[in-house]
C-alpha cells in the first residue's frame, strides 16, 4: 500500500560550491512524498500530486513540519558511546587513557549488542539513518552491530578494526587473523539487506605494513567493499606515524603505497595535509570526513573545507563519537560553521545540508540510494519540527527567508527538532510529545 507524506520538503540537488546556492537545492513549501515498497515514487507539490494518488493512499500531514533526507554520518565509533566527553587529553593520550580500555569490553557479545541498540536508537533520535561505523577489534562487535542494524533494515557500513601493534595486547589482532576475521564478516554481512562492509585499519599507527597490505588484498578480492580509516588528525600523531614508515613520503603516502588509496576509501579528519597530498586525494576520488566537534574537543585542528572544494575532494560530515561530542548532525554542522568562521569564512547553510545528505551519500558511494528525496531513492527521511522549542519558534519568526531559517536551525537545532525518522518507508523513531 503506498503512503504519502505531506509537509514542506527540502533536499540537495548538487554541491552549492559547484553550482551556486540557488541551483543546489529543491524546496517545496507544501510538498508531497509518495512512498511505496520502501522507495520514493514521487516528490512534488502537494496540490499537483494529491489529485492523482492511487485510491486508498494514506496521507500523513505535518502542516508545520519540514521533511529532509535522513542524515548521513560518514565517521563514527559505536564502541565509544560510553566515553563521550572523556576530557583532559589530545589524540594519542586520549586513545591510551580512555579509548582502548573502553573498547576492550566489546569482546563480550552481550555487552556489544546492548551498546549497539542504544547507539542505533540514538542515531535515529537524531535523524541519522545511515552511518559508516567503526566497531572494535573484536568480530563479535561487528556481529552485534549488523544484527541490530539488520532488524531495522538500516543502510549502514561497519567494519572490524584492524590493529596489530602499538595497542594493549587484548586489543591486538595479527595480519593473518585480522584478514581472516574481516573476510568472514564480509562473506556473512556485505550486501545482506542494506548493509555493507568497510575494511577498517584503525590508522597507520596501529597497523604493520603486512596488515595494511592484507587490508588492500580484501579490497581487491571484494570490489564493492569500502575502506575506512583515519588520516592526519593531530600533529604529534603525524610525526609519530611518519617515523614508523621512514620509506614513505607522508602519512597519506603510507596508505597509497599499501594499496589503500582509491575511490572506495574514506579518510577521517584529513586536517594537516600539504597541497600535494590533498590534490592526490581529489585525483583518486577518495573521500574525507569533516568532524568538527571531534577536532575541537581533542584540539586537533581546523579542517580546510575551502581547499577541499577547490581540489574537488568528496567530503561528508562525521560526528566521530566519542571524540566528537554530539550525535546530532544539526549540532555538528553548527560547529562546522564555527570552524569555518575561525578560518575567515562562513559555511553556507545549503552547503551544510549538502554535507549531511547528498555529499555524505557521495562520500560513501551511495549516491542514487540515499541522501535525496528524488524519486527512485530509498525512503529514508526525517520529519523536523522546526518549532520544537520556544526559542526556535520565537527566533524563526524573525527570519526573512529559507537560508536564514536553515542557518538558525543548524545553530539551535538538535535531537529536539527530530519529530519522526523513517527508514525505507517505515517509522523507526517518533518523538514523544
Ligand atoms: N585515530 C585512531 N583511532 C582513533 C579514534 O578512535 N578516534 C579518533 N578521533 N582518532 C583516531
Ligand atoms: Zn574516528
Amino acid at each position: 500500500m503506498p503512503t504519502a507524506y505531506r509537509s514542506a520538503l527540502l533536499y540537495s540537488l548538487e554541491d552549492p560550491a559547484k553550482v551556486g546556492r540557488a541551483a543546489s537545492y529543491r524546496y517545496l513549501e507544501d510538498g508531497l512524498l509518495l512512498v511505496e515498497d520502501g522507495l520514493i515514487h514521487a516528490c512534488g507539490p502537494a496540490d499537483e500530486l494529491l489529485a492523482s494518488l492511487p485510491p486508498g493512499t494514506l496521507v500523513q500531514h505535518w502542516p508545520e513540519g519540514l521533511i529532509v533526507p535522513g542524515f548521513i554520518d560518514t565517521h563514527i565509533h559505536y564502541p565509544q558511546t560510553g566515553m563521550i566527553g572523556a576530557a583532559g587529553e589530545q589524540l594519542l593520550d586520549w586513545l591510551t587513557r580512555y579509548t582502548y580500555p573502553a573498547e576492550q569490553r566489546f569482546a563480550d557479545y552481550a555487552y556489544a549488542e546492548r551498546v549497539a541498540r542504544l547507539f542505533i536508537a540514538e542515531l535515529l533520535r537524531n535523524g541519522t539513518t545511515t552511518a559508516q561505523v567503526f566497531a572494535s577489534v573484536h568480530p563479535e562487535s561487528v556481529e552485534a552491530f549488523f544484527t541490530v542494524a539488520a532488524e531495522l533494515n538500516l543502510r549502514m557500513l561497519c567494519g572490524k578494526v584492524l590493529m596489530d601493534r602499538n595497542a594493549p595486547p587484548e586489543l591486538c589482532d595479527s595480519a593473518d587473523s585480522g584478514y581472516a576475521q574481516s573476510r568472514a564478516l564480509i562473506e556473512r554481512w556485505h550486501g545482506h539487506g542494506r548493509l555493507g562492509y568497510a575494511v577498517t585499519p584503525r590508522f597507520a599507527g596501529s597497523c604493520s605494513s603486512e596488515q595494511l597490505r592484507r587490508a588492500a588484498q580484501l579490497l581487491e578480492e571484494f570490489p564493492s567493499v569500502r575502506l575506512h580509516t583515519h588520516l592526519a588528525e593531530n600533529r604529534a600523531e603525524i610525526a609519530w606515524i611518519e617515523s614508523l614508515f621512514p620509506d614513505c613520503d607522508s602519512y597519506l603516502d603510507i596508505y597509497a603505497r599499501h594499496g589503500l588509496l582509491g575511490p572506495r576509501s574514506l579518510f577521517a579528519h584529513a586536517i594537516h595535509l600539504d597541497e600535494h597530498d590533498c590534490q592526490r586525494l581529489g585525483q583518486c576520488g577518495a573521500a574525507v570526513a569533516f568532524c568538527p566537534t571531534s577536532n575541537l574537543f581533542l584540539g586537533s585542528g581546523l579542517f580546510d573545507l575551502a581547499r577541499a572544494e577547490r581540489l574537488q575532494l568528496k567530503v561528508g560530515i562525521g560526528s566521530d563519537i566519542g571524540a566528537g561530542t554530539s550525535f546530532s548532525l544539526l549540532h555538528t554542522l553548527g560547529e562546522a560553521y564555527k570552524v569555518e568562521q575561525l578560518q575567515g569564512r562562513s559555511l553556507d547553510p545549503f552547503k551544510a545540508l549538502y554535507l549531511a545528505t547528498l555529499g555524505g551519500a557521495r562520500a560513501l558511494g551511495m549516491e542514487g540510494q540515499v541522501g535525496s528525496l528524488a524519486p527512485g531513492h530509498e525512503a529514508d527521511f526525517v520529519v523536523l519540527d522546526v518549532q520544537a522549542t520556544p526559542l526556535l519558534r520565537f527566533r524563526l519568526e524573525e527570519c526573512q527567508d529559507l537560508a536564514e531559517r536553515l542557518a538558525v536551525l543548524l545553530t539551535l537545532g538538535d535531537d529536539r527538532v527530530v519529530q519522526e525518522t523513517f527508514v525505507a518507508g517505515v517509522s523507526r523513531h517518533r518523538r514523544e510529545g
